[in-house]
């Protein structure tokens, strides 16, 4: 996989995208059999740092690439399922190259609207423009924080069933300014307290400011729904080891949860395929010689989860009496550990080989993965601890 000339020198657009497109097409597809009207809101639309005129490498092109894909698969299934889009611009140049890019698209089936304004004051449109039934999914993509990703003011949005979210959360712009006396107000409007990180490694910052972050969101509670469900993917700078944002999921299913998180998965290998070419590039570029041997071919390893501890963590969860895991239990580990459900089956099964843990429900059938979750009409399967 190479990555498309025009994101280089901002391969994280290219991260971001893949989770986008990934993730919006799974979702679709499953909500698509059940609602009859799906909407989209891309409330920070641009165009932006674009590099080709069709768009197809910004948020705008990609979603409605994945919409008009969607709507002709259900349709094969027979399903008739109305698509609308709704994009919000500030910026004058860039509302003007959406709204002849919208009016110059072939493929009418599919409805979409902009509007020109700022976010925080448009909030009111936005949600009279959803109305209160049908499914949305808002994208919330901003170049700060300010007047965006305050609990406050995504309140509104946040409170409406039967939506979901992407947020960008600007992490290196909130890691710089939360401990700064001048953005003391604003941290408090974000996190809901000024946050206390001093004698926190980097990484230990950047697990509480998100956690801290998610919990917030996870305190806004839709008027009908299930309880909100939250968890986060980080982006990383593309040619140095530091986060840039976080990607940040928030839903009322715990289907959307595994659902996002497999996408993430795969964004993992994305991700280092991307940053190990880009650092390539970095290289090259300041020696002047091509390297031998192409990044895309090897990928160094980045952070991933401990096994010893994704086994300890199964063992606390697990108990001698069988209990069945299914989604919700999935979508639980995997909203508290914020790793993946491949790092789960792979330390299941090491315990499983260790004679601690059993599945009950495995003994005689051909498996794919050491614990189906989703079995039994996602009810999932019995384990068991086998020790003490
Ligand atoms: C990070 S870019 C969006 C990139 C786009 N989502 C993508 O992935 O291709 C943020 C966009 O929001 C616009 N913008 C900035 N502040 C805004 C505001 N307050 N309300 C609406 N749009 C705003 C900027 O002009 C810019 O086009």
């Amino acid at each position: 996989m190479q990555i498309p000339e025009s994101y280089h020198g901002r391969e994280q657009a290219f991260v971001k995208h893949q989770l986008l497109e990934t993730y919006l097409l799974r979702l679709f597809m499953i909500i698509g059999q059940y609602q009859k009207n799906i909407r989209y809101v891309d409330c920070f639309s641009g165009p932006w740092q674009e590099g080709c005129d069709d768009l197809q490498d910004t948020s705008i092109g990609i979603a409605l690439k994945i919409i008009q894909k969607c709507r002709e698969g259900l349709k094969q299934m027979g399903r008739n399922v109305t698509f609308q889009a709704l994009f919000i611009e500030k910026n004058k140049k860039s509302f003007q190259k959406l709204q002849n890019y919208l009016a110059a698209r072939p493929q009418k089936e599919v409805s979409t609207t902009a509007l020109t304004g700022d976010f925080f004051e448009l909030r009111e449109s936005i949600l009279e423009w959803c109305g209160p039934n049908d499914f949305t999914f808002f994208f919330i993509d901003p170049k700060g924080w300010k007047k965006v990703v305050e609990i406050s003011t995504l309140t509104p949005l946040l409170k409406r069933p039967n939506s979901e979210f992407l947020i960008n959360f600007m992490y290196e712009f909130l890691l710089r300014a939360h401990s700064q006396d001048l953005f003391q107000e604003d941290m408090r409007a974000i996190f809901g307290e000024i946050p206390e990180t001093d004698g926190r490694s980097p990484e230990e910052k950047e697990e509480y400011l998100v956690k801290l972050y998610l919990k917030r969101l996870k305190e806004i509670v839709p008027a009908r729904g299930g309880k909100p469900r939250v968890v986060s993917v980080p982006v990383l700078e593309p040619t140095i080891d530091r986060t840039l944002y976080h990607l940040i999921y928030l839903t009322r299913h715990a289907k959307g949860i595994t659902v996002f998180m497999e996408a993430s998965e795969k964004l993992d290998l994305v991700q280092r395929r991307t940053r190990a070419q880009a650092k390539q590039k970095k290289r090259e570029n300041k020696s002047g010689q091509l390297e031998l041997f192409s990044s895309a071919d090897w990928m160094p390893m980045e952070k991933h989860a401990d096994p010893a501890e994704v086994k300890l963590f199964w063992l606390d969860r697990l108990t001698n009496s069988p209990c069945q895991f299914g989604i919700e239990e999935l979508a639980d580990m995997l909203e508290e550990s914020a790793w993946f459900e491949g790092d789960l089956q792979a330390a299941f099964g090491e315990l499983a080989k260790e004679g601690k843990v059993k599945n009950l429900d495995a003994t005689g059938k051909r498996r794919s993965k050491f614990v189906h979750f989703a079995e039994n009409h996602s009810k999932g399967e019995f384990l068991i601890k086998v020790i003490p």
